[in-house]
């Protein structure tokens, strides 16, 4: 792997323990304004400093987030559908690399649907993608996205994501799930997983500890942050899951323990 790849990919999954805590706030781009997600600006703001990367769409880059800010950038390059649309697997490549450049990004995110419809446009995509990756030494996070009828189970996921390493992609997305180890077993690339739905804030630090504890290298988090009613007490607890090893009870703790000293302060 050449300098700027490597260096790019340590913007990312960190260097100092191969950890990484993105924070997802792509969802817009086929949900439209989703809850507590409305005024992006305001959700991501106050959550940026304590995340390692932020994953979002060039537009929302643009015009919500400061241009000064240190967190680096995972731009999801893939869409072109809507959740009210013909087939939300449709994808096209969204944004050239030029762009990416321009806006100085560290990663690329762009989604496959395994076993949909669009099956093969999606793997091509992400096969185009990675060359032109290559190309500027920019790392590709392939993010298998499941239609609403598949089954989130190790033999699927690990179909998925073994078919997005063997295509190049440089970093995994995918669900947890029993059995989860298989699929890090499976696939040669670091797997991180999405949060998925609001859940409880236990159940979601509880999904965070057990991705990590079987080889997951981090969590790309969204809703079971920003959709909490304490998003930076709980942006703290992932992080320390994923970053300091925590158990999901030990960081629970410490969330109940920053929401009370910050009622304290107030
Ligand atoms: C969905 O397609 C997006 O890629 C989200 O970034 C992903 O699902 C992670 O967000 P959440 O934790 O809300 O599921």
């Amino acid at each position: 792997m050449e300098w700027g790849m490597r260096n790019r990919v340590s913007k990312i999954i960190r260097p100092n323990d191969s950890r990484c805590l993105m924070l997802a706030v792509d969802h817009g781009y086929f949900l439209g304004p989703t809850e507590k997600l409305e005024s992006p600006s305001s959700t991501i703001g106050p959550l940026a400093k304590y995340v390692d990367s932020i994953m979002l769409t060039r537009g929302i880059l643009r015009t919500c987030v400061n241009p000064t800010i240190d967190t680096p950038i995972v731009l999801r390059v893939s869409g072109g559908s809507t959740i009210i649309g013909e087939d939300l697997s449709k994808e096209s490549i969204t944004t050239c690399i030029e762009e990416a450049i321009r806006l100085n990004v560290s990663c690329l995110a762009l989604s496959i649907f395994v076993g949909s419809k669009y099956e093969h446009q999606s793997l091509s995509n992400l096969a185009k993608l990675v060359d032109e990756g290559e190309k500027y030494g920019i790392p590709v996070l392939a993010v298998t996205a499941v239609g609403k009828d598949m089954i989130r189970d190790s033999r699927y996921l690990g179909l998925a994501c073994r078919v997005a390493a063997e295509l190049g992609a440089h970093i995994v997305k995918t669900y947890y799930c029993d059995n989860f180890s298989s699929v890090v077993a499976g696939c040669p690339v670091p797997l991180i997983i999405a949060g998925g739905k609001k859940t409880t804030e236990n159940e979601a630090l509880q999904l965070a500890a057990n991705a990590i504890k079987d080889g997951a290298v981090g969590v790309d988090m969204g809703r079971n942050i920003w959709q909490s009613e304490y998003p930076v007490p709980m942006a703290k607890a992932v992080k320390s899951i994923v970053h300091s090893n925590y158990s999901s009870n030990e960081a629970y703790k410490g969330f109940r323990d920053e929401i009370t000293s910050s009622e304290i302060k107030a």
